[in-house]
């Protein structure tokens, strides 16, 4: 039987941390061997709000390097930079081409960010295209992304249909999101009612980025906030947000069920015992991947050469897809 065809895209910039570990990334690399995946670092997206070159330059290669050290594996999985592989850009131009401007004034991030920014560049309101690319020049089945993408994955399926039917063709496969489960929904350290973000992890104390020093992560953790309880449960009571916060990364990160995770704690002296835990949890989880994060990154030969591989593997793929679509369009190609 063949294998479904994975595509997912994380941009360069902000702070990954550990919801995208837990929700995402760990996601990525559990299920790696049996599908066919492509995970790429989506620099092009980044451009579509303004960025600082030399930031932007490290990121990408930061993240690329933290997307191997958390487990996914270049032998089975292709990595790559979105901007290495130019069929991205390419491809964005010929969908740009039937794609309604109505359906990318409607989208709720598009909405979101522009009334946020005093001037909107051109690329933030082209942004769903380039992803409905991304994805669609792999002939990807699956999508695995958070609840915020979703709405986009619905577009691309959405552009996928209209060329198919605009050119009468089966071309395009249409693609399906794939949600993380709402166990994998990290809340911030500082409120648990709201999600931990990239937006707010410059905040100390909000979030736990996955290159964060032990001291730092201890801290943060040390400062969550909790309740005036000291019981120590899961449970759906709003007051008790923090402590299921805890308890739900704890349960993540030791893979144990509820009642084993509870067990742990029966004995613990308030919710000071309990935080000091969940951070050595942490602490030791993040410890490998950030000693693996530091060899790649101190040996970017490695790391080029494995990006230069993926982008490869990548071009093999969505060049003659691009080719075919030109093709399809009625664009003549060079003989
Ligand atoms: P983003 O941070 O929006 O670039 O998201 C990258 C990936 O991480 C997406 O697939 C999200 O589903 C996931 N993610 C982001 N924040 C969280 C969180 N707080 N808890 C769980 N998953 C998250
Ligand atoms: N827009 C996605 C995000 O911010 C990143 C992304 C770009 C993506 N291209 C993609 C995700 C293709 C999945 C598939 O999270």
């Amino acid at each position: 039987m063949d294998k479904k065809r994975v595509f997912s895209g994380i941009q360069p910039t902000g702070n990954v941390h550990l919801g995208n570990y837990l929700g995402a990334i760990r996601r990525w690399a559990a299920e790696q061997g049996d599908k066919t995946n492509y995970f790429c670092v989506v620099d092009l997206h980044s451009l579509t709000v303004p960025q600082d070159p030399a930031t932007l330059r490290f990121e990408t290669r930061s993240l690329a390097a933290l997307l191997l050290a958390c487990g996914i594996d270049p032998h089975v999985s292709t990595v790559f930079i979105q901007s290495h592989v130019t069929a991205h850009a390419e491809g964005c131009w010929l969908l740009n081409c039937v794609t309604p401007l109505g359906w990318l004034q409607r989208m709720t991030q598009f909405k979101d960010k522009s009334t946020r920014q005093e001037s909107v560049l051109t690329g933030l309101l082209d942004y769903p295209v380039l992803m409905a690319g991304d994805i669609i020049l792999y002939d990807a089945d699956e999508v695995p992304v958070g609840e915020d993408q979703k709405q986009h994955v619905e577009l691309a399926r959405d552009i996928a249909q209209r060329f198919n039917a605009l050119y009468e063709t089966e071309f395009f496969v249409v693609p399906q999101p794939k949600i993380a489960t709402v166990a994998a929904r990290v809340m911030g350290l500082d409120d648990p009612t709201v999600k931990m973000s990239k937006s707010l992890a410059d905040k100390r104390g909000h979030a736990i980025r996955l290159l964060d020093e032990p001291d730092e992560i201890l801290y943060a953790f040390k400062r969550a906030v909790t309740d005036s309880g000291r019981e120590i449960r899961f449970s759906n009571d709003p007051e008790k947000a923090g402590v299921n916060n805890l308890l739900g990364i704890y349960q993540a990160v030791t893979g144990q069920d509820s009642a084993a995770v509870e067990a742990d704690f029966a004995a613990a002296r308030g919710y000071g015992d309990l935080k000091v835990r969940v951070a050595e949890v942490v602490i030791e989880l993040l410890r490998p991947i950030q000693a693996r994060h530091g060899e790649l990154m101190d040996d970017t030969a490695e790391l080029d050469r494995i990006l230069a591989h993926g982008a490869e593997q990548a071009r093999a793929v969505s060049q003659p897809k691009v080719d075919e679509m030109k093709r399809i369009m009625g664009l003549v190609l060079p003989g």
